[in-house]
């Protein structure tokens, strides 16, 4: 196996494998672009954009059900449509593809696989570590300023906002959307594939406007907020 991306080598005797492969990757491409666009124009209106200037995307309803809709989609959709051969041909035919195509990596154990998942296993840490100090800004604290469990105080704490501190979010605002694009990124460079890069852009099309909007959010929100502080990326954007 060469350098090349699937399906340019791997899968040009297979026509449906190929245009299974390409048909996904371009619907993934555009939406990611509409995403982008869509984002910019006006923050997702959950958590600190909720009821902001910008107004709503429509009718609202409860986050928890908002994120089980939009990650369950797939999956339901793929269960309703499985009577139709059509549709759970295609599936096959993507499943193995992708799947035959990593196992041939592991079993090489490539280069590209072994650096793709230690990226992948950085950014997994930043993003739980990033996530975790968000959480945690709502705790209550005991008297040496540790982080008490809802355990030790048996209470939830408040709904307010804090300026978030230390380790990364000394440079930059959203440290949870930067460690989950590395998180991607490091899988499209394991996996090599078309399909993982145009996942990892899904991401960034909503890590990148989200973390502008949520920057100046809390420049707006925080006078005293760090002013070296970037909203992304370190020391850049
Ligand atoms: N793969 C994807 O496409 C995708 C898309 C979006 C998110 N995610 C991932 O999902 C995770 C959560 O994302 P999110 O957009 O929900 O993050 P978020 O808006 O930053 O919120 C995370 C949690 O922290 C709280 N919080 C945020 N900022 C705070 C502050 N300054 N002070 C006190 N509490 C604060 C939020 O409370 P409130 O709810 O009250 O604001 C919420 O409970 C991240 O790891 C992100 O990478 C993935």
């Amino acid at each position: 196996m060469g350098l090349q991306a699937i399906p340019w080598s791997l899968y040009k005797d297979d026509e449906t494998r190929f245009w299974v492969h390409f048909g996904l990757v371009i619907l993934g491409f555009l939406l990611s672009v509409i995403t982008l666009i869509a984002q910019w124009a006006k923050p997702a209106p959950y958590g600190k954009h909720e009821g902001s200037e910008a107004g709503n995307w429509g009718p609202m309803i409860p986050q928890r059900l908002g994120h089980i809709f939009s990650d369950a989609i797939p999956g339901v959709l793929m269960f309703i449509l499985r009577p139709y051969p059509s549709v759970n041909y295609a599936v096959q035919k993507w499943t193995s593809c992708t799947g035959d195509y990593i196992g041939r990596l592991l079993s090489k154990l490539d280069p590209r696989f072994i650096c793709g998942i230690v990226i992948f296993v950085l950014g997994y840490v930043i993003n739980r570590w990033a996530d975790y100090k968000l959480r945690s800004l709502r705790r209550p604290k005991s008297e040496d300023g540790k982080v008490m469990t809802s355990l030790q105080t048996n209470i939830d704490g408040d709904s307010g906002y804090f300026i978030p501190r230390g380790g990364l979010y000394e440079v930059i605002s959203c440290p949870n959307y930067f460690g989950e694009l590395v998180e991607w990124l490091g899988w499209s460079l394991a996996t090599w594939s078309l399909a993982g890069l145009v996942w990892a852009l899904f991401g960034a099309a909503t890590f990148l406007p989200r973390s502008w909007h949520n920057h100046n959010w809390y420049k707006r929100q925080f006078e005293d907020y760090p002013s070296q502080r970037k909203a992304f990326l370190p020391f850049i954007y």
